[in-house]
């Protein structure tokens, strides 16, 4: 069988970087409250820079250390929920910033799954034969659609990018399941799009991201650890045997509930939503990439990628590190 497999990474996150003290001068917050409660302690905040901006940047990353010439990319694949318009996609835009002028564009929107969920499409393109090689890039600009008034959500946002290149051959990602329950979708969700957020007055007019906390917490809680138990045991391998897990960045007590259940230790669980809080799709790639950058990754380490969301969404991926 033809296998898929991750051969580069890369990211990208906007210069200005705001911290929860920043957030404490403005807003009825505390870096006590933030870090306690989240792990969180800084964000990056798109001023003047747009979702495919972003992407575009991240995607030059990852092709600057990739092998690959940006011609040689069959397909981009744009995981995001805060696209800058309805169209022309995240993904043309990107294709039309690297000159990848043979691949075909589409975006993806599984909120913060949507970058699990585009590895998967990914995948199936290669394992099926159809493609060779392409890129998947999570990519979000939250700060546009938090309430900057309502400190219950926009301290937990961040905005930035990452992406990865997929290529045929060699072991890479293995098993990976994918869900839905969309009766849980009033629990986190925002009906206007980043795409009406151009002023202050059409700002002032738009529905903003709405989320039940405890709600969310309480599904990632249970479901991130169902999800990946079912991706183990398609694999057949005990947790023990996955060198890290790398879980979407919404907060750092999720991620230790989940080390708990799994009764794996939490150095096996990086975290880095300290510095970049919850950037939705973008944050499983950011992370793989700074993992990859300081070698904290070693060629033929299992990793479990796993991820959830609005929708409500969720996906887990069995990965081979082999760059
Ligand atoms: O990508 C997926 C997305 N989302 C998530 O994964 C989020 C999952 N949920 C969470 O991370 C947590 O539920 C939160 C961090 C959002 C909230 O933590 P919590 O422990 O569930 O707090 P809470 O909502 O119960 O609020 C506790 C108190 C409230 O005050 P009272 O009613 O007890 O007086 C809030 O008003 O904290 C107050 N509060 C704040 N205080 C200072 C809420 N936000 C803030 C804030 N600063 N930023």
């Amino acid at each position: 069988m033809i296998a898929a497999r991750i051969t580069a990474t890369g990211a990208y996150v906007p210069e200005r970087k705001v911290t929860n003290d920043d957030l404490a001068r403005v807003m009825d917050t505390s870096d006590e409250w933030i870090r306690s409660r989240t792990g969180i302690g800084s964000r990056h905040v798109a001023v003047g820079e747009s979702t495919s901006h972003m992407a575009v940047k991240a995607a030059a990353d990852v092709l600057s250390r990739s092998g690959c010439r940006a011609e040689d990319i069959q397909f981009i694949i744009v995981a995001t929920g805060t696209p800058d318009h309805l169209f022309p996609n995240m993904a043309c835009l990107v294709q039309e910033g690297i000159g990848a002028s043979h691949a075909f564009c589409f975006d993806l929107n599984a909120a913060c799954s949507g970058f699990l969920y585009s590895l998967s499409v990914a995948k199936g393109y290669i394992e099926s034969g159809m493609y060779e090689r392409g890129m998947v890039i999570g990519a979000e600009t939250i700060s546009k659609v938090v309430d900057w008034k309502e400190r219950s959500t926009c301290v937990l946002f961040g905005d930035g990018a990452g992406a990865v290149i997929i290529e045929k051959g060699g072991r890479g990602i293995g098993s990976m399941v994918m869900g839905a329950d969309g009766k849980g979708g009033e629990v986190l969700r925002c009906s206007s799009s980043s795409i009406l957020c151009h002023d202050e007055e059409s700002r002032r007019k738009i529905d903003y991201l709405h989320m039940d906390g405890q709600e969310v917490f309480r599904f990632a809680a249970r479901q991130v650890p169902a999800v990946i138990e079912a991706v183990l045991e398609k694999e057949g391998l005990e947790p023990d045997q996955i060198g890290h897990y790398i879980l979407h960045q919404a907060n750092e007590r999720i991620i230790a509930s989940v080390a708990r259940k799994m009764k794996e230790p939490m150095e096996k669980f990086p975290v880095n939503l300290d510095r970049y809080g919850n950037t939705s799709s973008a944050s499983i790639p950011i992370l793989l990439h700074e993992l990859h950058q300081t070698g904290a990754l070693k060629n033929g380490e299992k990793l479990i990628l796993a991820g959830f969301g609005a929708g409500l969404t969720w996906g887990a991926a069995m990965v081979e590190w082999n760059i």
